[in-house]
C-alpha cells in the first residue's frame, strides 16, 4: 500500500464524520444511534459499497431533507469521500468503514428507507462476495424500514441477470426496471443516474447500464 494510503488509514480514526466499526461490533446495544449521530432526523439513505463516495455525496448535496450513509471497507477511499463532503460543506451525510456483512449489527431493525448498489463488484468466481446474494438481501431486508427499497445498478449483465433472477426467486417486487438506463428519459434519469468512477469507466467502453429498483 503506498505511503498516502497508509497516511490516510491512520488520519480516519480523528475524523468524526467517518466510523471505523471494529470486527467485535456484534450486540444489540452496540447498535448505531442514527438520532444522535445527525442533527436533523430525517429519512435515511445507505449507500453500500460506495467507494469514494461520487454518488451518495450526490444525493446528499441534492435532498437536504434526507441523511446519508456511506459504507465501505477501503479507508482510503472513505477519505477522498469526506475531503468532497468537508468542500461541498454538507451536515446530511457521514461515512462508516466496515465491512457489509456486518450491517445487522450496526444498524437496528427497519432502521433505513432506502439502499443504494451502484456498480459493485461483480464477483464472477464467488458468489457468496456479490452483494446482492440471498444472504445479503435478507440482511438489508431486515434493516429496511416496511415501505424502504432497494436500488441496484450495475454494468455487469451477468451480475444483473443473477441479481434479477434472485429477487425473482425470493418474490420481491421489482418497482422499475431498465437493461439500457442511459437511454430512458430525463424524469428517470434525474431519478436514478449520476456519474461515478465506476459507471464512467461502463460508459467509456459502450456497456449497458441496467438498474433495479425492488422492494421485500
Ligand atoms: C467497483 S467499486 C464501486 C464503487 C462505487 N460504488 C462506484 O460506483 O464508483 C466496489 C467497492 O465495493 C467495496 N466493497 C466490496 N465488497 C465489500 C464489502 N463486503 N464490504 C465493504 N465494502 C466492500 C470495495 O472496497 C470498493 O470500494
Amino acid at each position: 500500500m503506498s505511503r498516502k494510503k497508509q497516511k490516510r488509514i491512520k488520519e480516519i480514526v480523528n475524523i468524526n464524520e467517518i466510523m471505523e466499526i471494529p470486527s467485535n461490533f456484534t450486540t444489540n446495544k452496540d447498535k448505531v444511534n442514527l438520532k444522535n449521530i445527525f442533527k436533523i432526523d430525517q429519512p435515511i439513505t445507505l449507500e453500500l459499497a460506495c467507494g469514494s463516495g461520487e454518488y451518495c455525496l450526490f444525493l446528499a448535496k441534492k435532498f437536504p431533507n434526507r441523511n446519508y450513509i456511506g459504507i465501505d471497507i477501503k479507508g482510503p477511499r472513505l477519505w477522498q469521500a469526506n475531503q468532497k463532503r468537508i468542500k461541498e460543506n454538507l451536515n446530511n451525510i457521514i461515512f462508516i468503514r466496515s465491512q457489509i456483512q456486518y450491517i445487522n449489527s450496526i444498524f437496528k431493525k427497519k432502521s433505513i428507507n432506502q439502499i443504494w448498489i451502484i456498480h459493485p463488484d461483480p464477483q464472477p468466481k464467488k458468489e457468496n462476495r456479490r452483494l446482492t446474494n440471498e444472504n445479503y438481501l435478507i440482511k438489508y431486508k431486515e434493516i429496511l424500514m416496511d415501505n424502504g427499497s432497494v436500488i441496484f445498478r450495475t454494468d455487469n449483465k451477468d451480475l444483473y441477470r443473477y441479481t434479477k433472477k434472485i429477487i425473482t426467486n425470493m418474490n420481491y417486487h421489482v418497482i422499475y426496471e431498465s437493461q439500457d438506463l442511459l437511454s430512458q428519459p430525463t424524469e428517470i434519469l434525474s431519478k436514478y443516474y449520476t456519474e461515478t468512477k465506476y459507471g464512467n469507466l461502463a460508459i467509456s467502453k459502450k456497456l449497458p447500464i441496467y438498474l433495479i429498483e425492488f422492494k421485500f
